[in-house]
């Protein structure tokens, strides 16, 4: 299946030409310049952990979220969490890959197969110089299409801290619109 700027393989949409998103990048192979702005999604793996375990304590990542590490996450911590998460049936964990590295991680949980299917939408990017460039736009917008088109949901929510304006942003740029807030937190919704 093609569409505009978007492709699908089996289980992840890969994305190109994400100009109207990303600023060019350039980056030197060998001795020339070459651009590359493709952000794609795939399977979280659970090899991740060598690199995600890093992130988990890095506090500034964490500064509003709900789930914070409380002490010094390890690789093995990190890949029996990911081994764990990837059993569960009520959710759909993908890495978020910037110019062929992994940099972050999304997922669907709280998956409710009714009429009218739901999923609630998570996300973070563990490298925080990539913040900024609309990755988390692109890679939301992603799994909405995947959530929608593929697994025909009708209804996408994300839950984030009134404080966390860069994703409350993000959001907001990928369609979702405003709930209602509930203590400290700001409750947004998509439909199909
Ligand atoms: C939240 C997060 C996923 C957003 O991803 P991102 O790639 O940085 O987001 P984008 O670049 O697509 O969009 C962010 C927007 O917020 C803006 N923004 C960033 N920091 C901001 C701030 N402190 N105040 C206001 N706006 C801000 C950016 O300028 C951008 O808007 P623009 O495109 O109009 O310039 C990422 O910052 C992150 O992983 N943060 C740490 C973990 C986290 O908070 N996860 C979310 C839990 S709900």
């Amino acid at each position: 299946m093609k569409k505009k700027g978007l492709e699908y393989y089996g289980d992840y949409y890969y994305c190109r030409k994400m100009n109207d998103y990303l600023r060019e990048v350039k980056f030197r192979i060998g001795n020339t310049w070459q651009k590359d702005n493709s952000i794609f999604l795939r399977s979280l793996q659970i090899k991740d952990a060598l690199t995600s375990y890093k992130w988990r304590n890095n506090p500034e990542v964490w500064k509003h979220t709900q789930n914070k590490p409380d002490k010094f996450i390890t690789q093995d911590m990190e890949t029996s969490w990911i081994k764990g998460v990837l059993k569960r049936k009520n959710e759909k964990r993908f890495a978020i890959c910037y110019q062929g590295r992994y940099i972050g991680n999304i997922h669907l949980s709280n998956i409710h197969h009714t009429r009218e299917s739901s999923a609630q939408v998570h996300i973070f990017i563990g490298e925080p110089e990539c913040w900024g460039k609309g990755i988390g736009t692109t890679a939301i917008n992603l799994i909405a299409d995947y959530a929608f088109k593929k697994l025909k949901f009708c209804i996408l929510y994300a839950a984030i801290d009134r404080k966390n304006a860069a994703s409350l942003k993000a959001f907001e740029k990928a369609k979702f619109i405003y709930l209602f807030d509930m203590g400290n937190e700001r409750h947004l919704m998509r439909v199909r």
